[in-house]
């Protein structure tokens, strides 16, 4: 809290009079899965629209692709047929806020078509104008003011531990041909997306409708996005840095999942920080005003074992994939900041033991990497956790980097893993509004 209110008070000071400071962007994403939840975990409208105000697009997550014809279609008709409608209503209270649907995230889950997106790209003129006259009808249709690309494309290969293979590694096979390719017609793929988006932005256009892009964790923008060439088809882009480890994706070592800066010490892949990731669309001529950066309010937690010691400083070895999913949002290795809270030491839970036992914060004192809580595995090898994650305090120390790298403003990734029911601190939304605040 102590750092919180420095940095209140310089950023106070330092801070030009409002009128001449840019509005930055503060999209939220919303994914209408968390109205599916249970309990707890349920967000409704109501819940929503207190976050609201904050924000200055809602992106309505999710909607798939269809692999053989290329249309854009709802993954969830019965409920986005009355649900479009019930959120682009919200736009009557805060019509500032401009809402977009978008496509892919990491819901559109298509097993037995993995490849859909490079499919799409590398179908030609024709079968593309259904993506975007589907698009259009949709949008339309239901009352958008815009389209978000957040396309699954081949992710970054894992760095592997001992040789293992995870899971995520199995799912991708066919397009790994050795080593460091992870797609060979990668450059015809980038020239492909590029053609796409122009003629995708002039549809758009032409029908009033925006256009944005959202880089999904780990996906290479090396690789896809051709950036002086992409940079003008999108009002904004989020980049969402975060993830860039996993417990799926790194069963057997846990680390920052997302640092500023790239941790010294150790021998780490030098693009998994935000600093790498917001340097490379800068130096590549995109304008810091188009970019967001993506804050997740969620944490990834893994299992320690005996083998992985006490003291928790990462690289933190010989873990063993997810922690147990948290009780709302039942995703292995996977806690949204309310559970990730109710796990730190508390006067409920200070005397409990086993798998209730509090969880250890460590802070980074240093405001570059990013918190982490943790208990070791105890004698009988059991309920070690391991957790990364930005609780509102370094949420804001985020949107202060945002600040002084100029960028356009944060994509907070999303608004149903934050504490919406104020159960922490009794604040509801707590990281939307540091974030808010110091933007
Ligand atoms: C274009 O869209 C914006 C908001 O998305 C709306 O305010 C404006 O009225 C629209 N213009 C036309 C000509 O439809
Ligand atoms: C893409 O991956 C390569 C390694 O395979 C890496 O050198 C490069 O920095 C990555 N690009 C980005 C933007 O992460």
């Amino acid at each position: 809290m102590r750092s919180l209110c420095t940095l209140l008070l310089l950023f106070a000071l330092a801070q030009p009079p409002a009128a001449f400071a840019a509005e930055k962007n503060l999209v939220c994403f919303y994914d209408s899965a968390s109205y599916l939840r249970q309990g707890f975990a349920k967000l409704l409208p109501s819940d929503l629209e207190l976050g609201l105000n904050f924000c200055s697009h809602l992106i309505y997550g999710y909607a798939g692709l269809k692999p053989q014809t290329f249309e854009v279609f709802s993954l969830n008709v019965d409920l986005d047929m009355f649900h479009y409608h019930e959120i682009v209503l919200l736009k009557a209270k805060y019509p500032k806020m401009k809402v977009f649907l978008s496509v892919g995230g990491d819901r559109d889950v298509d097993e037995a078509n993995p490849l859909k997106y490079l499919g799409l790209l590398e179908s030609g003129r024709a079968d593309q104008q259904n993506f975007i006259d589907s698009a259009i009808s949709l949008l339309k249709r239901n009352g958008f003011d815009g389209l978000d690309l957040a396309f699954q494309l081949p992710r970054n290969k894992p760095r592997k531990v001992h040789g293992s293979v995870g899971s995520v590694w199995k799912q991708f096979k066919k397009i790994f041909t050795g080593d460091y390719v992870v797609d060979p017609l990668a450059s015809e793929h980038k020239e492909q997306y590029t053609e796409f988006t122009q003629n995708l932005r002039t549809a758009l256009q032409r029908s009033n409708l925006s256009l944005s892009m959202t880089v999904l964790p780990n996906v290479n923008s090396t690789w896809y996005f051709d950036v002086p060439k992409i940079k003008n088809n999108f009002e904004f882009i989020n980049l969402l840095a975060f993830d860039f480890l996993t417990p799926e994706r790194n069963p057997e070592e846990a680390d920052y999942t997302a640092p500023i800066y790239p941790p010294v010490e150790q021998n780490r892949l030098p693009h998994y920080n935000i600093e790498f990731q917001v340097d490379y669309w800068l130096q590549n001529q995109c304008p810091a005003q188009k970019l967001n950066l993506g804050i997740a309010t969620y944490g990834r937690a893994w299992k320690m074992t005996p083998n992985s010691g006490f003291s928790g400083a990462p690289v933190v070895p010989e873990t063993d994939g997810p922690a147990p999913a948290g009780l709302q949002s039942q995703i292995p290795g996977l806690l949204s900041w309310p559970e990730i809270c109710a796990k730190m030491p508390n006067k409920v839970n200070a005397e409990y033991r086993g798998e209730n036992a509090p969880l250890r914060k460590v802070t980074d004192l240093q405001q570059r990497y990013g918190n982490y809580a943790l208990r070791p595995a105890d004698d009988n090898g059991e309920h070690g956790i391991w957790v990364s994650y930005d609780d509102p305090d370094f949420a804001a120390i985020k949107a202060s980097y945002v600040r002084t790298k100029g960028l356009g403003g944060v994509a907070l990734y999303d608004l149903s893993y934050d504490d919406f029911r104020g159960l922490c601190t009794g604040s509801r939304f707590p990281i939307l509004r540091a974030i808010k605040h110091f933007l």
